[in-house]
């Protein structure tokens, strides 16, 4: 009965991926990768269950979920938070490997999983710190458009 044309926020793709169980496994998924690697392994606390619940908050906030992490956590600040980890390509590779794997198996339809993928290369980019950043770059803003990168 509603128009969809009218008056309707259009889904964000944190709902279109199904929200917070999306979110959950997929970073879970990505941590049991980050666990068995010998780059990754040594640059996180023993234990991981804070580094997890803050990536799961801050990946739903920006695509478009609750806003639990800036509650938390404050501004992203991405590039700052990440300056005292050594990260050059070998780590930015190892995160996007890892990364990669979870979003394949995360069962996301194509366009979504491609823009997930897309938005994780440029972001890991971005936070490499053992070089200049390259010119051209995105910085990685707090909360997306709604229907994800109209700007
Ligand atoms: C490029 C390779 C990357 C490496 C090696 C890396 C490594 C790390 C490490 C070691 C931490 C600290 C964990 C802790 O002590 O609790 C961290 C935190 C975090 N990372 Fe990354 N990261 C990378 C890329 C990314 C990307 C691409 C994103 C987002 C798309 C991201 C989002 C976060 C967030 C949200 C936190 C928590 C910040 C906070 O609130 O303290 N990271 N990362």
């Amino acid at each position: 009965m509603t128009d969809p044309g009218r008056g309707v926020a259009p889904a964000s793709i944190y709902e279109r991926l199904g929200g917070a169980p999306f979110f959950d496994a997929l970073v879970a998924r990505f941590y049991a990768g980050v666990a068995g690697d010998p780059v990754l392994r040594p640059l996180y606390p023993e234990d991981m269950t804070d580094a997890e619940a803050n990536l799961r908050d801050f990946l739903m906030q920006y695509w478009g979920g609750p806003d639990d992490y800036s509650r938390r956590r404050g501004h992203p600040m991405l590039r700052a938070r990440h300056l005292p980890f050594s990260i050059g390509p070998r780590e930015r590779d190892a995160w996007m490997r890892h990364m990669g794997a979870a979003v394949r198996a995360s069962g996301a339809p194509a366009d979504l999983a491609a823009e997930l993928l897309g938005y994780f290369d440029r972001a890991a980019t971005h936070l490499v710190n053992t070089e200049p950043p390259r010119p051209g770059h995105l910085p990685i803003v707090p909360t997306p458009s709604p229907a994800g990168g109209n700007r």
